[in-house]
């Protein structure tokens, strides 16, 4: 099998970069982290990434007066390390459509909600404030919509009556540490397929309970 590239794009706290990299190390994926990206110059995921010994490289979106012009200097970092999977792991920016449509199939993101419920931020607030029993995390193929795109996979969690926004959200993470490298190691065993806007896992349940 031929190893895989990826690259993963943080930009805060890093803590689904800390879970993959440790799934990494474990589990032996056939493939190689060529590069942890930031647009945050000093973001703690740099600090994660470079104390695992991955190469990191900052893009800082300040310098860039232009959306596509960030997106440009992405892009050229990405084909330079001929990447497969482009993993945005907290990446908290918006690309522009033609950079996911360049990726498409290849961009992967998490979001922090049951898509199509709650795209954007502040999810779990939001979860609250509409009374849902059930919420979870997304991991998706990214399309030019924001928090859109053909899903891989889904973790849920029960809602309780007396959750705060950060309990939910930390009952939440705990499922997303799980799920985005469960998600990578089938994507660099080419198990995952892309077909027709609809994704199938072998090997890997569809809908995940935890
Ligand atoms: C996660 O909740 C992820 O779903 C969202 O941003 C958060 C990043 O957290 N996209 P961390 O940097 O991985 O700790």
């Amino acid at each position: 099998m031929n190893s895989k590239n990826i690259v993963i794009l943080v930009s805060g706290r890093g803590s689904n970069l800390h879970a993959i990299l440790k799934a990494y190390e474990r589990e032996r994926w056939p493939c190689k982290i060529a590069a942890v990206i930031s647009n945050r110059p000093n973001c703690s995921a740099l600090a994660i990434a470079k104390s695992a010994g991955i190469p990191t490289q900052v893009i800082d979106h300040a310098q860039y007066v232009d959306r596509k012009d960030f997106d440009a200097v992405l892009a050229e970092s990405l084909d330079a390390l001929a990447v497969d999977y482009v993993i945005l792991a907290g990446f908290m920016r918006i690309l522009t459509a033609s950079f996911v449509n360049r990726f498409y199939g290849r961009l992967v993101n998490i979001h922090p909600s049951l898509l199509p419920s709650f795209p954007g931020l502040a999810t779990h607030r939001a979860a609250l404030a509409a009374g849902v029993k059930v919420h979870g995390c997304t991991i998706h193929f990214v399309s030019a919509e924001v928090d859109s795109g053909p899903i891989i996979a889904q973790a849920s969690v029960p809602v309780f009556s007396d959750d705060t926004e950060e309990k939910l959200a930390a009952r939440v993470l705990a499922q997303e540490h799980q799920i985005l490298p469960a998600v990578i190691k089938a994507l660099v065993e080419n198990r995952v397929k892309l077909e027709q806007g609809r994704v199938t896992v072998e090997g890997m349940p569809e809908w995940v309970h935890l």
